[in-house]
């Protein structure tokens, strides 16, 4: 259908999204930028829908409950940083008109969409409001151990390889209380571009601490500026999950196909999508990634800390001297 202002969709529903895309664009996402806000919408709609369990009542998933219930989910330590991206977030969605679960997750789904060689994510309408706040616990923490961690993504629904592809995110990250002195720390040298940096880098021996030494979480990284979370490291080298992560470097089109698969599962998690209408074309087209990736100036396969068998892939260097690694403004 051609909607009232000329915007074409697959269902005359979606009409309504157009202007809060656009809303969203101009007023939370610096006019449509891969930004800290684009960065923590992503990481809001994953903190929201994991909230779920196949196994005991551990919230309701993808309803948006973080937003509504933050006065609840914002005091868990997991959640910490949370606070900026939904007190930016909630007075836009107050325009909106949108349950809090759509709001959430239209928002994570665009603000993804303005960072290049991103998929575009599909993006499901109609959640119902959230009734009450997830309970503590659910959200993983960097000093989780890798039992843990795929334990706890097992029990709302997911497998190591989806855990390994929904953790491509972190190509789009940066850390601003896992050392409180160093906000905006990137966990990869292409902060604002959705590529398979953050598996080659993660990969690559650690020498130093980016800030205040050793943080909780927090293990040596490869380059200066950089962060590496614990978990990442340890998802890496697992023997369970080290094929899958050396399988994504430098292979754009698994990681993105991977993603965008587990992301259509988390961010419907808990909900009924039968109800619900398919509104993925009123997302964004994200602008397409070059590649190849590089190692980091002065970084060679002298410096991967080869966890999987197979054949690792061919992978020319930057020239020049090792690079700082600058952090993501506004954090
Ligand atoms: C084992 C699972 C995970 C752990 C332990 C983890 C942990 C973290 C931590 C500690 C930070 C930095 C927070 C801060 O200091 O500000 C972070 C940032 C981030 N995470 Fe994860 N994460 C996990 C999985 C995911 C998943 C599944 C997604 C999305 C699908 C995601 C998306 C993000 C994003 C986009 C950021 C950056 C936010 C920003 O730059 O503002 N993470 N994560």
């Amino acid at each position: 259908v051609t909607c009232p202002d000329g915007h074409v969709t697959a269902n005359r529903a979606c009409c309504a999204l157009f202007p809060v895309v656009q809303n969203l664009q101009e007023n939370l996402f610096d006019g449509g930028e891969c930004g800290e806000e684009a960065h923590s919408a992503l990481r809001l709609s994953f903190h929201d829908a994991i909230g779920f369990s196949l196994n005991s009542n551990k919230g309701g998933g993808a309803d948006g409950s973080i937003l509504l219930f933050n006065a609840t989910e914002l005091t868990f330590h997991a959640n910490g940083g949370i606070d900026d991206i939904t007190s930016r977030q909630f007075p836009v969605f107050e325009t909106t008109g949108l349950t809090p679960g759509d709001f959430v997750h239209l928002a994570g789904a665009v603000g993804t969409a303005n960072c290049p060689g991103a998929p575009r994510l599909q993006f499901m309408f109609g959640r119902p409001p959230p009734i009450a706040p997830a309970p503590d616990l659910t959200v993983p923490e960097p000093t989780d151990d890798v039992d843990a961690i795929l334990a706890r993504f097992a029990d709302a629904g997911f497998d190591a390889s989806e855990v390994v592809a929904l953790l491509s995110s972190h190509t789009i990250a940066a850390a601003d209380v896992v050392d409180v002195t160093i906000p905006g720390t990137p966990f990869d040298s292409t902060v604002g571009t959705f590529d398979t940096q953050v598996f080659l880098e993660v990969l690559l021996a650690g020498r130093s601490f980016p800030g205040n030494g050793s943080q909780p979480g927090e293990v040596l990284s490869p380059l200066a500026g950089e962060m590496r979370l614990q978990s990442d490291f340890v998802v890496s080298r697992d023997s369970r999950t080290a094929c899958l992560w050396q399988a994504m470097v430098n292979n754009q089109q698994l990681m993105v196909s991977s993603f965008a698969a587990a992301m259509a599962k988390l961010q419907v998690l808990g909900q009924n999508v039968n109800t619900m209408v398919d509104c993925s074309d009123v997302i964004p087209e994200p602008a397409p990634f070059a590649g190849p990736i590089k190692f980091p100036a002065s970084f060679s396969m002298a410096d991967v800390e080869q966890a999987c068998a197979s054949t690792f892939p061919q992978i020319q260097t930057v020239a020049g001297p090792a690079p700082t690694v600058a952090p993501v403004p506004g954090s």
